[in-house]
């Protein structure tokens, strides 16, 4: 909660100034049956008039003037609660946002995308409809309820004797409204949550859906998850629809006894028509904030779901705790694992790194090869420090990576991960994500390297070309050569491609490897392939093998000693054969 108030920043003093105004405008509202009490009994009632005229027309005029101020209070109070509870929202946003660009690989795991994104918006937009009117009404209600109790107690105490039933059979009834429908409502937000994913994971992936003609499943999926989202929603609501008959219903027989007692009285003389009058007008004020309180209950239950979520994001604690401090530099471009045990899960049965021991001198080529999920992308994720080690460690440069200050670190190994992507904008502005102030001619030059900047050139707009959401307007080759060229201008010390010329052809592949060799002499780089041509000439390759290293050597040796590596050899060259 604390965490979440501090997100008021600067717009703490409109929520205090809100419900302070709100206050005001209720003392207001509560004083006008008073006055209209006073106007009916002193100025008309006993028969005096017009010579009491002038009580009429002094207490019309006080009554106009506390009118327009309680308006003016109240539109105040509204301005007010807006100001703060967008700022809030913004704060929140803001917040959560810094939160999650600070999370490592393994927090994002943790979350799905299309979570974080409702948790950024939706939610985000419940908490700030919440607080708006909680502000406001949790103030307002309460208040007016007081002020109209003790009034109607001071009109005409034995008449007032009824609320001391009619105010908790109203409380109770509404407490268990609200017990009902917490739990329904929480219910609902789930759906509500699942039909986003869905309707996120569709919109994302849309053309794999068409590819794979699953039109009609996804629209059952969706039909059958927006139907879930209405049953329960039906169910919530059901529970709210007694709330206002009730409230209704007790209030207007309040009304009727009052008018019945009070008739009574009057006749007696020992109740006035002026006090009759302001008493009903209490007990409509009381209906109103009780009908307020009901409100303000069922947007806490809404928003509390929200609340939740916001703050699981918010109370995260960053996997990898980053070095702020350090100025640890990298003394070469070596790396070194030293028995190093990796899990995604902290059940370290499931290991997916076992006791790796490695060393790889700087400015050495590297190849990984080995079958799917034998744990080559988790070795050199390692190296970035995108995750940390189970157990074990990974030394760069000298240094253990947990030494270095994150961005060194990341800046001095560049990664083209497997599942990499590009960003709205124009080519160059995502190839300046490697580095803000690369110059042209460094990009030129990267581009040559990475074997983009012939297709880049025969692009109508050269390197200002649009590229749509994801990079969707270049080929899944082009896509991989622009990655590969951000990766280059960053000028790292280690460059690690995960699977990153899968879609280039062999021609291209062997161009980039040549333009490698002379120009990133020095650069230690590290090639994970699938295909045995894209490594065969590397200094050394290492064959993995159910997060094993099985062996490491030269194409030559390999072919030799390692049975794993002849046979993927074996089977590409067939492929090649059959083709
Ligand atoms: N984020 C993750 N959370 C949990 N398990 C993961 C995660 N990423 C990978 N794994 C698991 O770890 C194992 C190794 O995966 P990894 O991606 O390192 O394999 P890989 O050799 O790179 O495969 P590929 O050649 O298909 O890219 C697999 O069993 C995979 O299911
Ligand atoms: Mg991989």
């Amino acid at each position: 909660m604390k965490e979440l108030l501090s997100c008021l920043g600067k717009y703490k003093k409109y929520a205090i100034l809100a419900p302070l105004f709100v206050a005001l405008e209720v003392i207001g509202e509560v004083a006008i049956p008073y006055l209209m009490e006073i106007i009916v009994d002193r100025g008309i009632g006993d028969g005096s008039f017009p010579s009491n005229m002038k009580i009429v027309v002094n207490t019309g005029i006080l009554m106009a003037v506390i009118a327009i101020l309680s308006l003016i209070f109240g539109i105040l109070s509204g301005k007010f609660a807006v100001k703060a509870s967008t700022g809030f929202a913004a704060g929140i946003r803001t917040k959560q946002m810094e939160k999650i660009q600070g999370f490592s690989a393994a927090n994002m795991d943790k979350y799905s995308t299309a979570s974080l994104i409702t948790r950024l918006t939706k939610d985000v937009t419940n908490i700030q409809m919440a607080f708006q009117s909680i502000i406001r009404m949790c103030v307002r209600a309460p208040l007016m309820m007081i002020f109209s109790t003790i009034m109607a107690f001071t009109l005409n105490s034995s008449l007032a004797l009824m609320f001391l039933i009619a105010i908790p059979v109203l409380g109770i009834s509404l407490f268990v409204i609200a017990r009902t429908a917490y739990p329904r409502f929480n219910l609902m937000l789930r759906e509500y949550d699942e039909m986003e994913e869905t309707i996120q994971s569709n919109l994302i992936s849309i053309r794999t859906v068409k590819a794979f003609v699953r039109k009609d499943f996804e629209c059952n999926k969706f039909n059958k998850s927006s139907d879930e989202v209405n049953q329960a929603s039906l169910r919530a609501e059901k529970v709210l629809l007694f709330n206002n008959p009730i409230m209704q219903f007790v209030t207007y027989l309040c009304m009727l006894l009052a008018a019945y007692f009070g008739a009574h009285l009057i006749v007696s003389a020992t109740m006035k028509t002026g006090e009759l009058m302001g008493f009903i007008n209490y007990i409509q004020q009381i209906l109103f904030s009780l009908m307020m309180v009901s409100m303000a209950g069922v947007m806490i239950v809404m928003s509390s779901s929200s609340f939740k979520r916001i703050n699981e994001v918010l109370k995260e604690k960053p996997a990898i705790v980053d070095n702020l401090d350090s100025t640890i530099q990298l003394e070469d471009a070596s790396i070194e694992f030293k028995n190093v045990n990796f899990s995604y899960s902290k059940n370290l049965d499931k290991s997916v790194l076992n006791n790796i021991n490695l060393r790889i001198e700087p400015g050495e080529t590297i190849g990984i090869i080995g079958g799917t999920g034998s744990s080559k992308s988790t070795l050199v994720q390692l190296i970035a420090r995108l995750y940390d080690t189970t157990t074990g460690e990974v030394i760069v440069g000298k240094h253990n990576v947990k030494e270095y200050k994150l961005e060194t670190l990341r800046n001095a190994v560049s990664m083209v991960l497997q599942k990499n992507v590009l960003f709205s904008g124009t080519i160059k502005e995502n190839l300046k994500w490697g580095n803000e102030h690369a110059s042209d001619e460094e990009i030129i030059q990267a581009c040559k390297d990475a074997q983009a900047h012939d297709f880049i050139m025969s692009f109508p707009n050269k390197y200002e070309t649009e590229l749509g959401q994801g990079g969707v307007n270049v080929s899944g080759g082009q896509k991989q050569r622009l990655c590969i060229a951000r990766a280059l201008i960053k000028k790292p010390q280690i460059i690690i491609l995960d699977d990153s010329t899968s879609a280039v052809d062999t021609a291209t592949d062997s161009k980039i490897r040549a333009a490698f060799r002379k120009n990133l002499k020095d650069t230690t780089t590290l090639i994970i392939a699938q295909r045995i041509t894209s490594v065969y000439d590397a200094d050394r390759i290492i064959v993995m093998d159910k997060g094993n290293i099985v062996d490491i050597g030269t194409h030559d040796s390999l072919l030799k000693s390692c049975s794993i590596y002849q046979e993927v050899y074996t089977s590409q060259q067939k492929g090649v054969m059959e083709q």
